[in-house]
């Protein structure tokens, strides 16, 4: 659908009847063909952005899908790289395009890593996981870190109700929630469940130290603000 070599209408159709785990696991061997991989750009401003700020020793790449975070990672982390996701098909494909890295099956919502990295990374994820299963992950991810460890990822801004990606972004969401209301197993994957100020308050309670820095090199919006910001939840404490 998205390129010759992308997934089908009907092959996408399949995986969002099913589970997010067996969804991604269908997905797995085109989902580098599809948009939501996570674009180099933003990978890229990622690692600009998080270079004054290290180096880093091991890095933990979340809901690392095919291991598209290793290009943030790499130039900022002087240690070993971790990926950690529950699809085997999508680490499966991690695992053949970085051999080199640490690639785990787990769910997020339960990480049991203690204390084992100095940065953690997730992009595309967040809108897999519930509200109400934020803090369950805020908390994983926080465990996993080292004191003085830090936990980014970048937010994209909210759109205006002038703008056409509004109106698709509320479109995608409504016609989810008919099918988890209908259809089982859920998929979860809601793209307006995480908005800066609750998954900012989520990270606080968690026992982050939060700010967020503007990713400039991706653009601005109609009213100069960034299209994009890099959230950085420290974990208190000397490195
Ligand atoms: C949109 S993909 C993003 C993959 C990659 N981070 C990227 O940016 O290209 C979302 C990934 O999150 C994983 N995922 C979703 N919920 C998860 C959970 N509860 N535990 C572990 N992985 C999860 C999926 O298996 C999938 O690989």
């Amino acid at each position: 659908m998205f390129s010759p070599h992308g997934p089908s209408l009907r092959e996408l159709a399949v995986q969002a009847l099913s589970s997010v785990e067996d969804g991604y696991d269908l997905l797995a061997p085109k989902f580098d063909r599809t948009p939501f991989r996570t674009p180099d750009a933003v990978l890229d401003a990622t690692a600009g952005a998080l270079r004054p700020l290290g180096p880093f020793g091991d890095g933990l790449d979340v809901c690392c899908g095919t291991g598209a975070g290793v290009r943030a990672l790499e130039p900022v982390c002087r240690g070993r790289i971790t990926g950690v996701d529950f699809s085997e098909g999508m680490l499966a494909q991690a695992r053949e395009a970085h051999p080199d890295a640490a690639w785990v099956r787990a769910d997020v919502r339960n990480l049991s890593f203690a204390g084992e990295f100095d940065l953690a990374v997730s992009f595309g994820a967040l809108g897999h996981v519930l509200p109400s299963e934020r803090p369950a992950l805020f908390a994983g991810v926080h465990r996993a870190l080292r004191p003085g460890g830090l936990f980014a990822f970048p937010i994209g801004a909210p759109q205006p109700p002038t703008s056409g990606l509004y109106w698709a972004l509320l479109g995608f969401d409504l016609a989810m929630r008919v099918r988890n209301a209908v259809w089982r197993p859920p998929f979860v994957m809601y793209y307006r469940t995480c908005p800066l100020g609750a998954v900012r308050d989520d990270l606080a309670a968690a026992g982050f130290d939060v700010e967020t820095v503007p990713l400039a090199a991706l653009g601005r919006r109609a009213d100069g603000g960034p299209r994009y910001r890099l959230v950085l939840a420290r974990r208190p404490g000397a490195p």
